[in-house]
């Protein structure tokens, strides 16, 4: 059965409770400092072959668990058990719809920042409605934020730490203050980073360019997925290199990408024209290519997919 959104089914600790029965003790680190590490993971329905498909759970696993040894968590879960379990809490949702499954491993209990664990999971699917080729017909309006992206030397952005978003809140809050959609953060050098949740790519002449792991910027998956799809499946000349400012204002095409926002175009930055302010070409082949791509429509890319059954 479905079930509606304030009523829908969550793993939590072990067990698939209703939403509203999962409860956090407000004194736990995770409450108290954001001490928690988590994935979005995004799932697609194909209407076609009716069936949803996790996208890329190896690659967001991975990282899940780089993070928690970042953060020296007392892990207890193996890549079995996260799998399993968002398995077993989609198929208990009954889901036929896009989806981003939220899994979080946070530190319960009445420690402090410093605490090891205990570590405790919760996975919960939120639907998602329309995809972004749906509702982003509109480019972004972005400013490059006053805040810098957080460095090596301070927290790391390599990594989805709870903390690490009030980072991307300060950013955030800046542009929707100023009147734009969202910032571009740039690093402690004061080179491009990322988005408050997502990467960067901007187009300059038939070359994609994205700033490299080492400016300041998560290891998205998105971001590996599109390197991927253009260079492999639509062959376009693709740079890793570190941006300065004011090529962002000289770019032919940019867009911001992640799991969540998947590739949205960017139109203005800072008020300079990007391009001709509409959806350049290769941003739109690639669109189209990583939504093929995310709901199995791309034969050979079919190994980064789990069907859910
Ligand atoms: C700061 C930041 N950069 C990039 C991304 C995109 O990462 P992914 O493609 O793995 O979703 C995110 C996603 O949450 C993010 O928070």
């Amino acid at each position: 059965m479905l079930y509606d959104v304030s009523n829908r089914r969550i793993w939590f600790k072990g067990e698939i409770l209703n939403v509203n029965d999962a409860k956090i003790n407000i004194l736990a680190p995770t409450s108290q400092f954001g001490l928690n590490v988590f994935e979005g993971i995004p799932c697609y329905w194909n209407d076609e072959e009716k069936l949803l498909y996790a996208f890329r759970l190896d690659e967001h696993y991975d990282r899940l668990i780089r993070s928690a040894k970042l953060m020296q968590f007392d892990l207890k879960y193996t890549k079995e058990d996260f799998k399993k379990a968002l398995i077993d809490v989609v198929k208990a949702n009954d889901y036929n719809e896009n989806l981003s499954v939220r899994q979080t491993l946070f530190v319960d209990g009445f420690g402090s920042w410093a605490s090891e664990g205990p570590v405790e999971m919760f996975v919960a699917p939120i639907p998602r409605g329309k995809t972004s080729a749906e509702y982003n017909k509109k480019g972004l309006n972005c400013c490059v934020t006053s805040w810098r992206r957080i460095s090596e030397e301070s927290l790391s952005p390599r990594v989805k730490c709870g903390a690490n978003y009030i980072n991307s809140r300060v950013g955030q809050r800046e542009a929707l203050r100023n009147g734009y959609d969202t910032c571009i953060f740039l690093n402690e050098v004061g080179k491009v980073a990322e988005g408050p949740g997502s990467c960067f790519f901007m187009v300059k002449g038939d070359t994609l360019i994205t700033p490299r792991l080492t400016d300041s910027v998560l290891e998205s998956i998105t971001r590996d997925t599109i390197i991927c799809l253009a260079q492999k499946e639509l062959g376009f000349n693709f740079v890793e290199r570190t941006i300065d400012r004011t090529e962002l204002y000289m770019a032919d095409e940019a867009f911001l990408c992640g799991s969540a926002m998947e590739i949205s175009p960017i139109y203005t930055i800072d008020r300079y024209q990007i391009g001709s302010g509409n959806l350049g070409e290769l941003t739109k082949r690639l669109h189209k290519s990583y939504l093929d791509c995310v709901s199995g429509k791309l034969e050979n890319r079919k190994n980064w997919l789990t069907a859910i059954k």
